[in-house]
């Protein structure tokens, strides 16, 4: 016969299995990746058991050819693509089950920066950084009307940004670096967990390019946001990313510390005819 065991004397909560690198005192993976793929409809396998844990304050580069994946893994992180896994866990929220409502929560905490800003051009640079907040802030918000607390917190960002003089400047106003500043407020309004950088600097020139990476630099270091982020020169990889992915027709081909990205490692991720194309960014 079955005994009950009284409430009292069960556990509370089973622990949640401790991972080899949490055994080592590492914070847990903000984004899991494990056995990652993608196949499109069309049959198209664009990722391919992509593995990858992003820690807080970690700057992670993905590097590799056009068509090589790069976006795939930003969409797959999203649940924009469609996806077999081992693991992939945003946030705690694990996205190969997450319902309608988890996704969307998944998402929340996900601060997007993309190649072409993608700002509500006559639409001021404040109200641009304010619209990353609307997730909270009310109905009012989805009517432009938003609290003075997110009003004041979205002005402390633009001059985080260096751009606090720029506030009421429509955005599209605002050269291709100042956009990007403004892109990045608004994603630090949603207090994101992680920041996903697809080619960020891409339409920039490599001086706005770097001034952009040092800010997402800083915003890893310094608020302990992970960034994931794709780049075509591996020269901006080696200055502002801790660890990068080289990617290849969906499969990682080499991964590593950003300071072991030797002319001889870039060669052999790009090919010796693009070599020089991607250690110059031109
Ligand atoms: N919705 C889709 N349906 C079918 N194939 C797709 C789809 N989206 C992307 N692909 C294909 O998947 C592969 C990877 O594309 P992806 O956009 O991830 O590459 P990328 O590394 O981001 O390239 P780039 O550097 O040009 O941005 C490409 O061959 C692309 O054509
Ligand atoms: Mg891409």
């Amino acid at each position: 016969m079955s005994r009950r065991v009284p409430s009292t004397q069960r556990p509370a909560s089973t622990p949640a299995r401790r991972t080899a690198a949490e055994d080592l005192g590492l914070a847990p993976a903000v984004l899991a990746a494990k056995d990652v793929s993608v196949t499109y409809e069309d049959g198209h396998q664009a990722l391919s058991d992509f593995t990858l844990d992003v820690r807080p304050g970690e700057v992670v580069a993905l590097l590799g050819h056009s068509g090589s994946g790069k976006s795939t893994f930003m969409k797959a992180a999203t649940g924009l693509a469609p996806v077999t896994a081992t693991q992939l866990t945003v946030a705690g929220i694990d996205l190969t089950r997450a319902s309608g409502r988890e996704l969307r929560a998944a998402r929340a905490q996900i601060g997007f920066v993309f190649q072409h800003f993608n700002l509500v051009p006559q639409l001021s640079a404040l109200t641009n950084v304010l619209t990353g907040g609307l997730h909270d802030a009310g109905a009012l918000g989805s009517l432009g009307l938003f609290p003075r607390a997110h009003r004041e917190r979205a002005l402390s960002l633009l001059e985080r940004v260096g751009l606090a003089d720029k506030a009421k400047q429509r955005a599209d106003s605002l050269s291709g670096g100042q956009q990007q500043r403004v892109a990045i407020a608004r994603a630090l309004m949603q207090r994101p967990q992680l920041i996903l950088a697809d080619e960020p600097v891409a339409s920039l020139d490599p001086r706005l390019a770097g001034s952009v990476l040092s800010l997402l630099r800083e915003i890893a270091t310094e608020d302990g946001i992970p960034v994931v982020v794709s780049l075509h020169v591996v020269e901006l990889a080696r200055r502002y990313a801790d660890r990068f992915i080289a990617l290849d027709g969906g499969r990682i081909t080499r991964r590593g510390a950003a300071d072991s990205l030797t002319d001889a490692a870039v060669a052999d991720i790009y090919g010796p005819d693009m070599y020089s194309e991607a250690t110059s960014g031109h």
